[in-house]
């Protein structure tokens, strides 16, 4: 369905809890306690995407907080694959429990995974996120191993992990995979950090070509290959160069809420209508219609959302 501004709305970013067993200084809020047991159970969510699939939606995420925490995750990719219409399902994760579930997921049907991972160094990555660097990297491997497609996403923040970025990039020499630097948006504690610009990134690095739009998947990020390597390199760049012109999505959070912009401060409550399938589709399409024209940061310099990026899911 189109919405007022000729935007093709076919995606879908679900939320599937609000938990993560990380704490991304930038991400959580100090104090942070998740409401898990308002999550949407697994018929809630196949209405869900039995709604957004008669609105034209082709393509899913499955974000969270950290969503390999619901221990019906396997049950839900399943619910998704049936629905022919659905063209493409990924899973963004901080991939702490990738290695206990790479082999599930890709027989789930999985092929696609984004994992947040913001330092190569042992140290830093437990500055910002508390947790253990060697688990992710062995998820990641796994992950690899398996043929499964990994995109890395890397946001960097001044005086923290800003010197990592030729580390990252280095990963792409001899492995087929996508290293993705997003800039730092002032949302809930991300307002207490200074990210970089996508455009100081590129000043850095050398030989960057672009890639052609067959291997861009059409999301946020400009892709680029550096000469001679295997995996690519990308830029979400919300802030400098913002993507809403061609914005091509909704979020469903964890507790049944739809937000038509990540930075949206009005949520539609679609808990209860949840179980009529029609009632539903008319609820989501009047927020497809009312969605923003574009967000407002660079005016603004805060996101207008009241929910924290871990009670979004990116
Ligand atoms: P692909 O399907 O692989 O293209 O994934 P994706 O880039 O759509 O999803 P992913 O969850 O990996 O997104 C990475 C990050 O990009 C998110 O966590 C956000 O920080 C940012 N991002 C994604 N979509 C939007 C958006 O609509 N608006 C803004 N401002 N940022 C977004
Ligand atoms: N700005 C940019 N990216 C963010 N993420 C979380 N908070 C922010 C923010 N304020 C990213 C995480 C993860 C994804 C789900 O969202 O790093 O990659
Ligand atoms: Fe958890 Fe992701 Fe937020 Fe980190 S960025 S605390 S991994 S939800």
């Amino acid at each position: 369905m189109r919405d007022r501004y000729m935007r093709n709305i076919d995606y879908a970013r679900i939320s599937v809890t609000d938990l993560c067993n990380l704490r991304c200084i930038y991400c959580m809020p100090e104090g942070y306690i998740a409401k898990n047991y308002k999550s949407l159970n697994l018929s809630e969510i196949d209405n869900i995407i039995n709604a957004l699939v008669g609105l034209g939606v082709k393509k899913i995420r499955i974000t969270g907080g950290e969503p390999l925490l619901r221990e019906d995750i396997i049950e839900i990719i399943y619910g998704i694959r049936k629905y022919s219409e659905i063209q493409d399902i990924g899973i963004t994760t901080n991939g702490t429990l990738l290695s206990a579930y790479a082999e599930k997921l890709k027989g789930a049907g999985l092929n696609r995974v984004n994992v947040s991972l913001d330092s190569l160094k042992k140290d830093v990555y437990k500055v910002i996120t508390g947790g253990s660097l060697s688990e992710v990297l062995n998820g990641i491997e796994h992950c690899i191993e398996l043929g499964m497609k990994v995109k890395i996403n890397m946001v960097p923040i001044r005086g923290i992990n800003d010197n990592e970025i030729m580390d990252f990039i280095n990963l792409t020499e001899n492995q087929d995979i996508d290293v993705r630097f997003i800039e730092l948006m002032p949302l809930g504690p991300g307002i207490n950090y200074l990210g970089m610009s996508s455009d100081v990134i590129k000043g850095l690095i050398k030989n960057l070509t672009p890639v052609g739009k067959e291997q861009n998947s059409g999301g946020p990020s400009e892709v680029y290959r550096i000469t001679g390597y295997k995996g690519r390199v990308g830029f979400i760049s919300p802030i400098s160069h913002s993507f809403c012109a061609t914005c091509n999505r909704l979020r469903i959070t964890s507790d049944g809420k739809l937000k038509t912009c990540l930075h949206s401060r009005d949520e539609i409550d679609l808990v209860p209508v949840i179980h009529n399938i029609e009632l539903l589709k008319n609820k989501i399409a009047e927020g497809i219609l009312e969605k923003e024209k574009e967000h407002r940061l660079n005016i603004d310099n805060i996101s207008n959302s009241i929910r924290e990026m871990v009670r979004i899911g990116g």
